[in-house]
Formats: structure tokens, C-alpha cells, sequence
């Protein structure tokens, strides 16, 4: 998508889509306003399954956050990482000898699944289930018929209501017995005397499926395909693995897993000349935004130690994501896992790469690699 927006950023930053009823943002500068401003773009969707801390606004939103973000703390995310290598280890070492791998299948999608499913400290014999749940949550339904969008709500209310169950068993049994896990922190977080209930700790977890799974899934992929793409990055990095975590930002910004993020206006607002009014809903596509020349010098040429690199491919503002330590840590992880292991990073000949199917994801369904 990314000649489109190109001549989108140039053409019309600021536009209305009859197709889809809404406003869409491309510039850098609109991105950043749009997401800075909660005041007048409010996170709260009509069509929320659940609410979380993504789709509420201030002051309920920084209550959340603060009380979460007790529990999930940069140093509680970086001792993941020997968990993190382990896991990566195991994943890989079945292939290492064949000299082929099924890169989304065989690494990037169970990879984030079991780390989030050690992270909340839940069975590993849940992971099969885990994995089939946050695939339903995440899946999209924009552009299918009014008969399968209804029936994939069924399917997503369905699995909020196991989901809901499976965790309020497990916040039972924490209660009772705390463990070294993030949902027996949940728990205890405290401020003031103000707790999360038993509701929001089982939205939050569910939330954590939904925004750090497929999402982190297509980091991976994306920077792979990114080493395929351009051979020469791959010596570069082997040769200079303190260059990796800035390669890691610069995939975030040149093929960013998530390139729009949805807003509702909340009064009528004029931006570069259009009139948006209350009510009508806005999209900011951070993928353009990442790719604005105003902001970015040779935006289209992928940098790996690109600095100052503030691209937008974890949102901006009061919910910039909240796993970003995380997927990080994890990206760096592979990559560097990758690279040592693996010479010469090709797409196998002659596949056909295909899209994941909504606008607002960039990814791939399958990366299948060949390496030496
Ligand atoms: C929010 C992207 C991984 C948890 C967000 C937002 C973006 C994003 C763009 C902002 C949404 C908005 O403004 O409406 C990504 C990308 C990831 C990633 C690209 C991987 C490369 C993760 C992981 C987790 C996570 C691994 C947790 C384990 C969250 C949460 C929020 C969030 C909880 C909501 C924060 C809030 O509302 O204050 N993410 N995310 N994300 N992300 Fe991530």
C-alpha cells in the first residue's frame, strides 16, 4: 500500500472515503494531532466486544493504565528475555538442519503466544486454545457480507464469554494463592486503595491476546521479509548486531504491523480545510505518516540505524502501546537468533505472497524461507 499513500500523503492528506463512511489522515503532523488529542478524538468505538483500556478515554483510561502498568513494567518485560531465547531456541531447532522454514507458522505466530501465556502464567497445555482464541478476537469482517459479519460477532462473543470464564478460574485461583505471574500482580496492583476488579483484569488479559499476538507475529515477518527483500542488510547486521534494535524500530516504521488506528470525533473539527463533524469517525494511518518525507529523509528507503526515528508504528500519546518493551525484546530476539543461525535468508522461489485480509493490518500469511 505504500505507493498509495504516497500519493495520498502528497494529493490529499485529509479526506473523506464514501466507501467506508470515514475520514482518513495521512501527514505525519495530522497523525500525531489526531492521536495526541483524546479530547476531541475519543478511543470509544459503539461496536467494542469488551471494554478495555484501549477503547476508553481520560479520565478512565489513565486509571487502567496506572494501575497496569504496576504490573507490567519494563524490568518485569526484560526478564522475559533468557525465557524469550529459550523459546525461540526450541521453535527453530527442529528446521536448523533442513534449511527451510515455515516462518509464520513454525516461529512468529507461537512465539508471542506462549510468551504471553507464560507471561500471565497460564498452563502451556493451553496454548493450542489460547492460539485458536486470539485468532478469532483479532479477526477483521469489514468487507464481508452482513450475514458473515454477523456470524463472526457470534463467533467473537462466544469466545469473550470462554475466554472470561477461563480467566476468572484462573484470577479465583490466584487469589487464593499468588504466583510469580503478571496476573497475580494484576491483582495486587494498588493505588490508593483502588484495585482493578475481577472484570477489567479479565479484559485486560484478553486485551493482551488481541493487541500482542498477530501483532507481533507480523513484526517478525516483516522484518524477515524486509532481510529477504534486500540480502545485502544481512551481512550488515551479522556484522553489526548493535545495530539490530534500531533495525528493529526502523521495520516498526517502513512496514509497521498495524498501519491505521481508528478514532471517533467528538465535536465538529476542521483539519487543512475539511470539515469533520462530531460523531464521524477518523482513521490515522500511521503506515503513511511513517513514510512522510517532512519527517522522514529518504522515507521510502529502509535505514537500520535510522536516528532519530520517531515513527508512529506503536501509536502516539496516551495509548502508545503498551507492550512495545516487549515486542521489541522479542524482535531483537529473533533477529539476532536469525542471523546467527541462518546464511543467505531467501523467500522460497516462486511463492506468492498473500495480504492478510484488513485494512488496517500490514502482514503476510505465510514467509516460507530458505537458508544455507
Ligand atoms: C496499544 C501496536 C505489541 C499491548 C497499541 C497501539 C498500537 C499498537 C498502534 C495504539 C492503539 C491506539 O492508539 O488506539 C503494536 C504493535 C505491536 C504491539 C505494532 C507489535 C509489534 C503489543 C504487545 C502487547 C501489546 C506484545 C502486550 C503483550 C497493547 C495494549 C495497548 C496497545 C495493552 C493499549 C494501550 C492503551 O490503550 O493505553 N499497540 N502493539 N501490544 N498495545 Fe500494542
Amino acid at each position: 500500500p505504500f505507493d498509495v499513500y504516497n500519493e495520498l500523503l502528497e494529493q490529499s492528506p485529509v479526506r473523506y472515503d464514501e466507501n467506508r463512511s470515514c475520514w482518513d489522515v495521512f501527514r505525519y503532523e495530522d497523525v500525531q494531532y489526531v492521536l495526541k488529542n483524546p479530547k476531541l478524538f475519543s478511543s470509544r468505538r459503539n461496536r467494542a466486544n469488551r471494554e478495555s483500556m484501549l477503547t476508553q478515554d481520560p479520565p478512565k483510561h489513565k486509571q487502567l493504565r496506572d494501575l497496569v502498568n504496576q504490573a507490567f513494567t519494563p524490568r518485569k518485560i526484560e526478564e522475559l528475555a533468557p525465557h524469550i531465547q529459550n523459546i525461540a531456541d526450541d521453535l527453530l531447532a527442529p528446521h536448523l538442519q533442513q534449511g527451510q522454514l515455515q516462518l509464520v507458522y513454525d516461529l512468529a505466530t507461537p512465539l508471542p503466544v506462549i510468551v504471553i501465556a507464560e507471561l500471565l502464567g497460564v498452563p502451556s497445555s493451553d496454548r493450542d486454545r489460547f492460539k485458536e482464541w486470539s485468532d478469532i478476537l483479532v479477526k477483521g469482517a469489514r468487507n464481508d457480507s452482513d450475514e458473515a459479519f454477523q456470524e463472526l460477532m457470534e463467533e467473537k462473543d462466544r469466545t469473550n464469554a470462554e475466554l472470561g470464564a477461563y480467566f476468572g478460574r484462573i484470577i479465583q485461583e490466584r487469589r487464593q494463592s499468588a504466583q510469580d505471574d503478571l496476573i497475580s500482580l494484576l491483582i495486587a496492583a494498588d493505588i490508593e486503595g483502588e484495585h482493578l476488579t475481577e472484570d477489567e483484569i479479565i479484559s485486560f488479559c484478553i486485551l493482551l491476546l488481541a493487541a500482542g499476538n498477530e501483532t507481533t507475529t507480523n513484526l517478525i515477518t516483516n522484518a524477515v521479509r524486509i532481510l529477504a527483500e534486500q540480502p545485502e542488510l544481512q551481512q550488515q547486521l551479522r556484522e553489526h548486531p548493535e545495530m539490530i534494535p534500531t533495525a528493529v524500530e526502523e521495520t516498526l516504521r517502513y512496514y509497521p504491523p498495524i498501519v491505521a488506528i481508528g478514532r471517533v470525533a467528538k465535536e465538529d473539527i476542521e483539519l487543512r480545510g475539511q470539515q469533520i463533524r462530531e460523531g464521524e469517525q477518523v482513521i490515522s494511518w500511521v503506515g503513511a505518516a511513517n513514510r512522510d518525507e517532512q519527517k522522514f529523509a529518504n522515507s521510502d528507503t529502509f535505514i537500520p540505524d535510522r536516528k532519530p526515528n520517531q515513527h508512529m508504528g506503536f501509536g502516539f500519546g496516551i495509548h502508545f502501546c503498551l507492550g512495545a518493551p516487549l515486542a521489541r525484546l522479542e524482535g531483537r530476539v529473533v533477529l539476532n537468533t536469525l542471523l546467527r543461525h541462518m546464511d543467505r535468508i531467501a523467500l522460497v522461489e516462486g511463492t506468492q505472497l498473500e495480504p492478510i485480509q484488513s485494512a488496517f493490518v500490514f502482514g503476510v500469511k505465510e514467509y516460507p524461507i530458505t537458508f544455507q
